[in-house]
């Protein structure tokens, strides 16, 4: 799957009018734009840094902006992408449960879909990060096993802890409540695919191996957007500055404890022994330094604030 826009071909007004019964199915108005909300500070665990409060009132603005729309533009692809997943499954599906099941599944997402859309615009087609056309990657080449092992155990338990941590995050009550219903939902998504790897049978193929590591390694890189954006406002270039910044986030301490996450998603269908296939070893701080100020560029870099957003 990619994430084409529907009838690209097509007058803009058929769109329009698809788009309006879609609407109506849902019971919703067609979605009106609302206020970025936007994430504290401690939800990207910068707000005792030095390099954090080092910063003048628009360049702290400027990066909570930046990050809220960041995680925004990623939750609102990866539905899309959970839309794509569901469909797909309800056809593969071989039992009555199972096709009902994916049914539920499909529509909880659409509804997550239109939960979170109206809070940032962006154009999916174009502009979906690189996470979420992994995601899409998976739903498209991987064999019904596999993708329910990665989809729904691994990536929709990583969901639940991730969609707690926005839930907390933030303080637009609105949002708060889109959440919660989001959180309880993925709890069942996850389940689900419990229930399902079960039930098929794990076999831990090379190929499936070397998928999972991908998602783990996504991890062990460390909170490599916050650092790069935090490296870039403090105009820190040198692999020891960066190191120092990094320590001043608890970037160590904050990636064990996502990988432990990860781990624990993952025990619920793998054993001890299977678990010890993968690398878990976050990267070290200097390593971590050393890939951000390769992607720092100061020099090309005026004042990342007035530079354009997200
Ligand atoms: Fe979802
Ligand atoms: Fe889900």
């Amino acid at each position: 799957m990619d994430f084409k826009v529907l009838l690209p071909q097509a007058p803009s007004e058929l769109r329009h009018r698809l788009q309006r019964l879609i609407n109506q199915s849902l019971e919703m108005a067609p979605s009106e734009k609302k206020t970025l909300p936007v994430w504290r500070a401690d939800f990207f665990d910068v707000e005792t840094s030095p390099f954090w409060l080092n910063l003048n009132a628009s360049q702290k603005s400027y990066f909570l902006n930046s990050m809220s729309k960041a995680l925004l533009k990623e939750a609102i692809s990866i539905e899309h992408a959970g839309i794509a997943y569901a469909n797909m499954m309800a056809i593969l599906s071989e039992t009555q449960e199972e096709r009902q099941y994916y049914t539920t599944v499909a529509n909880e997402e659409l509804s997550h879909l239109y939960m979170l859309q109206p809070y940032f615009q962006f154009q999916v087609d174009i502009d979906a990060p690189e996470f979420s056309k992994q995601i899409a990657h998976f739903v498209e080449n991987e064999s019904k096993r596999d993708a329910i092992i990665l989809i729904q155990v691994l990536l929709e338990g990583w969901g639940i802890h991730h969609y707690q941590a926005l839930l907390a995050g933030t303080d637009n009550l609105e949002l708060k409540d889109a959440f919660s219903k989001i959180v309880f939902d993925e709890v069942r998504h996850h389940g689900g695919g419990i229930i399902l790897s079960q039930s098929y049978g794990i076999d831990l193929s090379a190929d499936l191996v070397k998928n999972i590591q991908s998602v783990i390694d996504a991890v062990r890189v460390g909170p490599f957007q916050v650092a790069v954006l935090l490296a870039d406002l403090n105009r820190l270039s040198s692999v020891p500055e960066i190191t120092e910044m990094l320590s001043s986030i608890h970037a160590e301490q904050t990636t064990l404890a996502k990988l432990k996450l990860v781990q624990q998603n993952l025990a619920k269908i793998l054993s001890d022994s299977d678990l010890e296939r993968f690398n878990w070893q976050p990267w070290s701080l200097t390593e971590m330094s050393q890939i951000i100020a390769s992607s720092v560029d100061n020099s090309k870099s005026e004042d990342p604030t007035t530079a354009a957003s997200l």
